[in-house]
């Protein structure tokens, strides 16, 4: 696989299946993220909408992608925001009209405050307008209006559209099925994620805060271009209990676990690690005997992650061992086909095995389909996540196994045959952990793992 990946070239393929997949009848209008307030003037770091990146690799917010299949004139037809030289003396230069045809291949490309005027004649004669609703209020509103403003032209000889469909119907489908260029592109956000975990696990020491951790974390994103795909979880002791942990403001502790769930956003792609190190470097009897089951489910999960299997599959695979380590562990007592029935492993358990990742650390596209799994095919991209949690105060279990949460994730790739796992470059057999970590408090930390 070559190493020049074009975003341009990538949106340039998605746009001409997606337009082919549409047909002619059909006209979607696709918004840009918007930017978001932090606090007074001072903005949220601008992430651009995954389906407007996807279908243009347009950057800047303020813009909107219009793709009319058949259009006489071009079928790819953008609004963004116009040059202004005042604002580009403090914000930095924009593409403008000009740069949206000539850099990324619109048709046509105008001011975004003519969209008012321009839209309905692009509406005209569509039977079906695509679009994103009921993410965004003043969007869905701006599309009313815009959708009035057709129904009055329709008036005189144009048709307005009849229906609307929901962009997420028709895009994500495409999106769930990654091709080539993204599964690299993929490639480099795990080869990113996988340096600041191993990172992560020679740089650890008792005493540490986590927030600390969480710092090296973001150097190595950072340092590869990147940012982090959601906010890290670093976990110490009980705190890898509460599943979403993201306060990040506890020390952590010799003799405790620190669970890491991090990964890396490059190009627009996620990745998403899950490790649970000993602190110390050396994993004690209990922990390891969770670590242990909860490994063995995720190496048995991800061996189910095949094409032709269903979604489910993995799930069923990694709960029922989990259950059966929870027995043999004394935190469930009873048969294993009944505790499955009950449901009784959600008490420690208490997430599925994994989900979609792409653009989205929680990617798009549906997991069922027709009230069945779907089926897993060539080219969608899982994680494979399970957990053992023991909150302190468990009732019934012996309270030496309170506060030891745990959980291991990996991104898979699903392929013909054997599955790939992307991110398998961090240490998760418990001695290649103790090795890594120990061999660094012997040797010194060096970086490895990125782009390899
Ligand atoms: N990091 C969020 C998740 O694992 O799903
Ligand atoms: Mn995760
Ligand atoms: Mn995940």
């Amino acid at each position: 696989m070559s190493t020049d990946l074009d975003p341009r070239r990538m949106a340039q393929a998605h746009r001409e299946r997606f337009i082919e997949a549409i047909g002619e009848d059909a006209v979607a209008v696709i918004p840009a993220a918007l930017e978001q307030p932090r606090n007074r003037d001072v903005d949220h770091p601008f992430r651009q909408d995954s389906d407007f990146r996807y279908l243009t690799a347009f950057p800047e917010p303020d813009a909107v992608a219009v793709l009319a299949p058949g259009r006489r004139e071009g079928a790819f037809v953008l609004f963004v925001r116009d040059r202004d030289p005042d604002a580009e003396r403090w914000l930095g230069a924009r593409i403008g009209p000009d740069g949206a045809r000539t850099a990324y291949g619109a048709d046509e490309a105008w001011p975004l405050q003519e969209i008012d005027e321009r839209l309905p004649a692009l509406l005209a004669d569509r039977q079906r307008l695509i679009c994103p609703l009921g993410r965004d209020e003043r969007w869905d509103r701006q599309l009313l209006r815009w959708l009035q403003a057709g129904r009055e032209r329709a008036r005189g000889r144009a048709r307005a559209p009849a229906t609307v469909e929901l962009l997420d119907h028709n895009l994500h489908e495409q999106r769930l099925v990654k091709d080539d260029e993204e599964l690299e592109a993929m490639r480099r956000a795990a080869g990113v994620s996988v340096a600041a975990h191993r990172r992560a696990m020679q740089v650890i020491e008792p005493g540490m805060p986590e927030y600390a951790l969480a710092a090296e974390l973001q150097h190595v994103f950072q340092r590869h271009g990147g940012e982090a795909a959601y906010p890290s979880i670093v976990a110490g002791g009980a705190n890898a209990c509460v599943l979403h942990y993201t306060t990040q403001r506890d020390t952590l502790r010799d003799g405790d676990l620190a669970l890491i769930d991090a990964g890396a956003e490059i190009d627009g792609y996620a990745a998403d690690i899950t490790r649970t190190l000993p602190v110390s470097g050396a994993f004690s009897a209990e922990q390891r005997a969770v670590y242990d089951v909860v490994l063995t489910a995720q190496q048995a999960a991800i061996d189910e992650v095949r094409s032709g299997r269903d979604f489910d599959a993995f799930h069923r695979r990694a709960t029922r061992i989990l259950i059966e380590g929870m027995v043999e562990l004394g935190w469930l007592a009873g048969d294993v086909d009944g505790l499955l029935e009950q449901g009784a492993h959600r008490r420690f358990f208490p997430h599925r095995t994994g989900h979609w990742i792409g653009l989205d650390v929680h990617d798009v596209g549906s997991y069922a389909v027709g009230g069945e799994w779907r089926t897993l095919a060539p080219g969608m991209v899982v994680t494979v996540e399970p957990g053992l949690y023991c909150p302190p105060g468990s009732e019934e279990v012996a309270p030496r196994w309170h506060g030891i949460g745990v959980r291991i994730e990996d991104d898979v790739v699903v392929r013909d045959g054997a599955p790939r796992v992307l991110t398998d470059a961090v240490p998760k057999e418990p001695e290649a952990v103790e090795d890594l970590m120990g061999a660094v408090r012997a040797a010194g930390y060096e970086e490895s793992g990125a782009f390899e």
